[in-house]
């Protein structure tokens, strides 16, 4: 990432961090966050879905939600997740979560396994055939991901998928050593600020990277989501489908809820299969900070709603 990007991004991080600037945001409440969260309930989830459906886009739902300190926490969580589950069955939709929600870190009470894998399979367990995938979070939290989705599928859930950061210069070994499980895949940039050792420090490293990861993942076969509001690597990435014959069930352009809607609904008039990546809940304040940190443009939209008030 340039160093401006990285400069934005953590100013941004750190203002929006501010105890102040929380209140002031909170306090606008659900009308600032509207353009990229569905709503405070999966009720407001629900209806958008309806809506993205009539315009051809599929969804994945996300519980937006703190990561967990202690297993009371992970539990109620978990809890939460079973009625998504149960509105997500029968429809073109999917889980999205993350581990760390469902207290990855933490000891379970029985075994000494991960509290997060714990709770994991009880959703996979009640999940009745619905997709869930593993969001992958920062560079600290791969391993335990990587393994929790190595040790379910062991377990034979087939209906669980990940994702993969082209940031990381892991990424590729760590595809290349999945590749035996048939992975479902979404591929991303990265969301999360990762120090040069560890991740490419330029634009060019992680679209190439991006590119890399989603050939080959695509070549072998395996489902692959294209988690990218890039105009460039989509339009890239079309042509190799096309070309390399790759059938379109095959992969999916993945967009986060209200980024990019033009684009959303001309690759869906395209006939390409396209999700929106829609978040929910009363926790909607970090995710959005994390929007907002991502595009300078997207700070003005703030700033004008803000005094607007
Ligand atoms: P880039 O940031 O270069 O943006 C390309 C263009 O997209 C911009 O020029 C602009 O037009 C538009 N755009 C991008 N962000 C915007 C914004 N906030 N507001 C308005 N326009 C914007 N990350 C992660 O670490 N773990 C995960 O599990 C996921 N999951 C995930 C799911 C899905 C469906 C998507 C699309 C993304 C993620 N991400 C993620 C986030 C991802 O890693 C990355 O941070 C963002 O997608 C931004 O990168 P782009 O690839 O869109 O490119």
């Amino acid at each position: 990432m340039a160093e401006l990007d990285r400069l934005y991004r953590s100013v941004v991080l750190g203002v929006a961090g501010n105890e102040t600037v929380k209140r002031l945001v909170q306090g606008r409440g659900e009308a600032l966050a509207r353009r990229f969260v569905a709503g405070e309930n999966l009720d407001a989830a629900l209806r958008t879905l309806d809506d993205l459906e009539r315009e051809g886009i599929h969804a994945t739902l996300d519980l937006l939600g703190e990561m967990v300190q202690t297993p009371e926490a992970a539990d109620a969580f978990t809890r939460e997740l079973f009625p998504v589950l149960d509105a997500l069955r029968g429809r073109d939709a999917y889980l999205s979560v993350k581990l760390s929600q469902l207290g990855q870190g933490l000891k379970a009470e029985t075994a000494g396994e991960d509290l997060g894998v714990v709770n994991a399979r009880r959703l996979l367990n009640a999940a009745g055939g619905v997709f869930v995938r593993f969001d992958m979070e920062d560079s600290a939290r791969v391993d335990a991901t990587l393994s929790a989705y190595r040790t379910l599928r062991a377990e034979g859930f087939e209906r669980l998928g990940l994702v993969l950061q082209s940031g990381l210069y892991r990424a590729e070994d760590d595809l290349n050593a999945l590749l035996p499980l048939e992975p479902d895949v979404r591929v991303v940039k990265g969301a999360y600020l990762e120090g040069r050792l560890i991740a490419w420090p330029d634009r060019a490293g992680v679209e190439l990277a991006f590119r890399r990861l989603v050939y080959r993942n695509v070549m072998a076969g395996n489902p692959t989501a294209i988690g990218t509001h890039d105009e460039r690597i989509i339009n890239d990435l079309k042509l190799f489908a096309e070309r390399s014959g790759a059938p379109r069930e095959r992969f999916s352009f993945e967009f986060l809820y209200g980024i990019r809607r033009d684009l959303q609904r001309r690759l869906a008039g395209e006939g390409f299969t396209v999700r929106a990546y829609v978040p929910f809940g009363t926790q909607w304040y970090a995710y959005y900070s994390r929007r907002i940190a991502e595009r300078p443009a997207n700070l003005a939209f703030v700033l004008r709603g803000l005094i607007r008030g």
